[in-house]
């Protein structure tokens, strides 16, 4: 199409921009993309214990909280219309052991966790992770034999703690570990024990990166971690590996991928959801929270604009969702206008 509107218009030479953005009610009438609470999955932190909420210092804003705790942080969720939680133990020091055992007790505490919020909370969707980091004496999300992150029995063990979380309640399994295979052998193992109607988000493209800093000390790793997750996460460089690494997870069967960390990656959002057209989601991840946290502290940035701008360029990048620690924020904000 030839653009005519040199020949309407002589001083500007083309057509004007400026028409449509000149009042409120035009700049609503052409706004491509909307935040809606329904674009919204929370994460939360979950400790051992009854009527505990405790503030992680390097996340201002958010709390680790026991079962109980987390129950009515659920229920409040629910009633502000967020669809889902995401859910993250910081399990005893005790419990934590080479081989991330724990992650297949029936009932260790990320298990409790989406029992009693599946139990009193029935309409809010649970998405747990089950990679091994919050579980194993060494931080890393795998099981470690020598130096090596070892993958197929990582794998094995991961799916057999997926059909765990599955039986306590999770609608939907979200491997993080970057294992290869993961999503087939999660698949494989869910259907095997009934759970056909339990999907799976993966966290297809999880970049090895700094971002995650205040996770570490949201579940206790960050002391722990030996080394690097460097073997196992992608490359930041690298986004034309990331997008065939999704494209296995694709061919096996993943529901909705998830790009990690969030906004330092919209490209591989944007790529992703023009490859496949799955659902894709973008996690803000800790450190992206907690820089918008730490500067508006400093009164540098505006941070409700700043978080609001954020959320919708991950619209824009093609997202049908965000996992965000502003999500009840956001919520309250948008139930306002
Ligand atoms: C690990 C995991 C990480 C996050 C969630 N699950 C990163 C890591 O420690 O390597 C990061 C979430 C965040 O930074 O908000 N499987």
């Amino acid at each position: 199409m030839e653009d005519k509107t040199h020949l309407v218009d002589e001083i500007t030479g083309h057509r004007r921009m400026r028409r449509n953005r000149k009042a409120d009610w035009t700049r609503r009438l052409v706004q491509e993309n909307r935040l809606t609470v329904d674009d919204l999955i929370w994460p939360i932190f979950v400790i051992p214990g009854n009527g505990i909420i405790e503030p992680i210092p390097a996340m201002p804003g958010v709390n680790r909280m026991t079962v109980d705790k987390a129950v009515e942080a659920a229920k409040e969720a629910a009633d502000l219309g967020i669809p889902a939680l995401a859910t993250f133990p910081n399990i005893e020091m005790e419990l934590r052991d080479e081989t991330g055992s724990n992650s297949l007790e029936k009932n260790n505490l990320i298990n409790l966790a989406s029992a009693a919020i599946k139990k009193a909370v029935p309409n809010i969707g649970v998405i747990t992770d089950v990679a091994l980091d919050p579980f194993t004496s060494h931080g890393h999300d795998g099981i470690l034999r020598g130096n090596e992150i070892v993958n197929d029995e990582t794998v094995e063990q991961v799916a057999r703690a997926a059909v765990y979380q599955a039986d306590a309640g999770a609608d939907i399994i979200a491997p993080s570990e970057m294992m290869d295979g993961r999503i087939g052998a999660i698949r494989h193992a869910l259907d095997a024990a009934g759970h056909q109607s339990v999907g799976i988000m993966s966290y297809a493209t999880k970049f090895s990166s700094a971002f995650y800093g205040p996770y570490r000390e949201a579940i206790s790793t960050g002391g722990l971690l030996k080394g690097d997750k460097k073997t196992y996460y992608i490359d930041p460089a690298n986004g034309t590996e990331a997008v065939r690494d999704a494209a296995l997870d694709v061919e096996e069967g993943a529901d909705m991928l998830m790009v990690k960390p969030g906004l330092p990656y919209l490209d591989i959002c944007w790529r992703l959801k023009e490859a496949f057209g799955l659902p894709t989601f973008a996690y803000q991840v800790s450190g992206e929270y907690s820089m918008i946290k730490a500067a508006t502290a400093n009164g540098w940035i505006d941070g409700e604009r700043v978080m609001l701008e954020t959320l919708l360029a991950f619209k824009r990048a093609g997202c049908d969702g965000i996992l965000t620690y502003f999500a009840v924020e956001v919520a309250r904000q948008l139930a306002k206008r």
